[in-house]
């Protein structure tokens, strides 16, 4: 079947009126410029709901989370491969919402702040204020306007994991969230749509991060290796933002035996902010 695409999720909607009610839809909310890690979560939603389901892919660059707006600017916008891409990994559908859709009194300076606890304040929450507000606002307005069965996200964000993994829990019971691993360049740099911004030093840097984050996860005596990574990363001519071990869904640095556990980072190379995460073994 060809890709369906709509300039609104009201066209969407129409479309899916004469649909089995019964099938299920898996939702891959996107803000476009999509690579191969997006192709994944793309690719799992049309395995998990089958032939008889429905996989909807929304791109919308949503200016309420954006904390710098030279970065909302830069964003790129690459529709013609997003689409391309989007099919070949299994959309049925790809939406670009009209932004009265999601903001209905117009797309607002602030959106009302979440408090989820150590969620919403640390982290990327303290390095990028008002961040998570914006997702957690744009976030909850696709879902109403999906109704999603399951709805996919990247672990690369691990923190966007959890809050909006609290978002469903208190407000979207019947919502699965599946979490996807992060797919990466050979050098062990995860994808993102900001790449394309990266010169040929930054580029050649940036996979230093990954490594000190899976030399951090290895370690047994883990404060002595954030500060030695630390370092490494600073003498690099990284500025560091944090790097740390936490409790994989509180993101506390204190946690109990048996919990999951991530390293987590985020730092600065050239003109540019990375962050990313991996597991920790147990
Ligand atoms: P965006 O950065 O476009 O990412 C869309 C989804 O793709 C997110 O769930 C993200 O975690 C996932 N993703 C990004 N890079 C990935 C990688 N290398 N491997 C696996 N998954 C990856 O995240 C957002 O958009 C927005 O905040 C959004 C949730 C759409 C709300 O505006």
């Amino acid at each position: 079947m060809a890709l369906e695409v709509y300039d609104a999720f009201g066209d969407w909607k129409r479309a899916r009126q004469g649909a089995d009610p019964t099938a299920h839809v898996a939702f891959v909310p996107t803000m476009g410029a999509l690579h191969r890690g997006h192709a994944d979560l793309i690719r799992r939603a049309q395995q998990e709901v089958g032939p008889s389901g429905h996989v909807v892919v929304s791109i919308y660059v949503n200016p309420t989370q954006f904390n710098d707006a030279a970065d909302f600017e830069a964003y790129p916008n690459t529709r013609e491969v997003d689409l391309r891409m989007a099919e070949s990994a299994g959309a049925d559908a790809v939406v670009f919402p009209q932004p009265h859709e999601l903001y209905p009194g117009g797309v607002p300076q602030r959106v009302p702040p979440v408090d989820y606890g150590g969620l919403t304040a640390l982290w990327e929450a303290a390095h990028r204020p008002g961040h998570f507000d914006g997702v957690v606002a744009v976030v909850r307005a696709l879902f109403r306007q999906v109704e999603p069965n399951r709805a996919y996200f990247g672990e690369k964000d691990w923190q966007q994991l959890a809050v909006v993994s609290e978002l469903v829990r208190r407000e979207f019971p019947d919502l699965t969230i599946v979490p996807v691993p992060t797919r990466r360049e050979e050098d062990g740099l995860a994808m993102s749509s900001r790449n394309v911004r990266l010169d040929e030093r930054e580029r050649g840097g940036a996979s230093m991060l990954h490594a000190a984050l899976k030399a951090v996860a290895a370690a047994t005596e883990t404060v002595t290796e954030v500060r030695r990574q630390s370092s490494l990363l600073e003498q690099a001519g990284w500025s560091v933002e944090y790097l740390a071990v936490v409790d994989s869904v509180t993101l506390d640095t204190h946690w109990e035996l048996g919990r999951e556990l991530r390293a987590i980072g985020a730092a600065h190379f050239g003109g540019v902010r990375f962050i990313d995460n991996v597991p920790v073994p147990n």
